[in-house]
């Protein structure tokens, strides 16, 4: 009934129905309590008010099962909101395993976002129904954030680090998307679409641009393009720590900490060379700072992290789905 008001989103991801459990379940109890507050002062206030001039209040005598039921009955309410919240919030907040990935970035104004196999969208966004996506995004200039009303679902993108939101459509449709920070004169225009299409209609959608390049085949490119192979290529004489393998695993620091090379290791290697330096090199490596912006970033990055132990940097997607090379 309240999900045909204009008032309220539709819902069209796996999680927006428990979402909205839980919100319900919230708005109802603030209504009860608040009517049950709000009769009782006006009914107490009619019933004891004064009737002569001379009567006095009678002392008020405490009851303990009084006490202990408006303690105990709001303690279990609460309880029982912060378990079932804390579930909903556990399955909005953590990507499944086999989500494929999208990149995105935004900047003043506008999100731009890239598909697996490299396929790249600036405001509309299209997907399929059924498929779990999980996002990574960063930021060029400020804090945005990412909202899908009607999945249900909201994080902020902010500059310098990465951020993840997921979620699986369950209806095709096309529905708005926001930035949901104030991020300057036009943010309420930095807002779009996202297009859910049923499988066969994506990949028919995905076929349609040319000369994409996914982003570990352009990230290879870069890799190139910065010299990045002169430094890093297993077969060198390595002056800069072998690649091949690398994402995922802890790394030795020459000031004898570790840290796990990660996305947000690689992309701080990258900008900032000597603040995590691997044991066993010198601080060669200059910054990229300024020469790569977030989008190469990005790419090297899932270049990086296709690099296979034993193959001679054989650029190999990892994941399932929808990362074909275009034909
Ligand atoms: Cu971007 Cu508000």
């Amino acid at each position: 009934m309240l999900r045909d008001l204009p008032l309220h989103p539709p819902s069209a991801s796996t999680f927006a129905g428990q979402v909205d459990g839980i919100y319900f379940f919230a708005l109802v109890v603030s209504i009860v309590f608040s009517l049950l507050i709000a009769v009782l002062i006006v009914a107490f206030a009619v019933r004891y008010r004064r009737r002569e001039g001379h009567e006095v209040g009678e002392p008020v005598h405490g009851s303990l099962w009084l006490e202990i039921g408006w303690s105990a009955i709001p303690f279990a309410i609460m309880m029982a909101m912060f378990f079932w919240g804390t579930k909903v919030f556990f399955t909005v907040i953590r990507p499944p395993a086999d989500a494929i990935e999208y990149q995105v970035v935004a900047k003043r104004w506008m999100w731009k976002f890239q598909h697996p196999n490299g396929q790249r969208e600036i405001n509309d966004l299209h997907v399929p129904v059924g498929t779990p996506i999980r996002f990574k995004m960063t930021s060029e200039d400020v804090i945005h954030s990412l909202f899908f009303p009607a999945m249900r679902t909201k994080a902020d993108v902010l500059p310098g680090r990465y951020t993840t939101l997921w979620f699986e459509a369950t209806k095709p449709g096309s529905y708005y998307l926001f930035c949901a920070e104030y991020c300057g004169a036009e943010h309420s225009r930095m807002i779009g679409r996202v297009i859910v299409l049923l499988p066969h209609d994506y990949e028919t959608w995905l076929s349609g641009g040319a000369g994409i390049k996914s982003p570990e085949a352009r990230g290879s490119e870069l890799f190139t393009a910065f010299a990045c192979n002169s430094c890093h290529q297993d077969a060198s004489t390595l002056r800069g720590p072998a690649l091949a393998g690398l994402f995922g695993k802890p790394v030795a620091l020459a000031d004898g900490g570790h840290a796990v090379a990660d996305d947000a290791y690689l992309r701080e290697s990258i900008l900032n060379p000597t603040a995590k330096l691997v044991a066993g090199y010198s601080p060669v490596m200059p910054t990229f700072r300024g020469q790569v912006n977030e989008d190469d970033l990005m790419q090297l990055i899932a270049y990086i992290k296709s690099l296979q132990p034993a193959g001679g940097g054989a650029a190999t997607p990892q994941r399932a789905g929808f990362d074909g090379e275009m034909p």
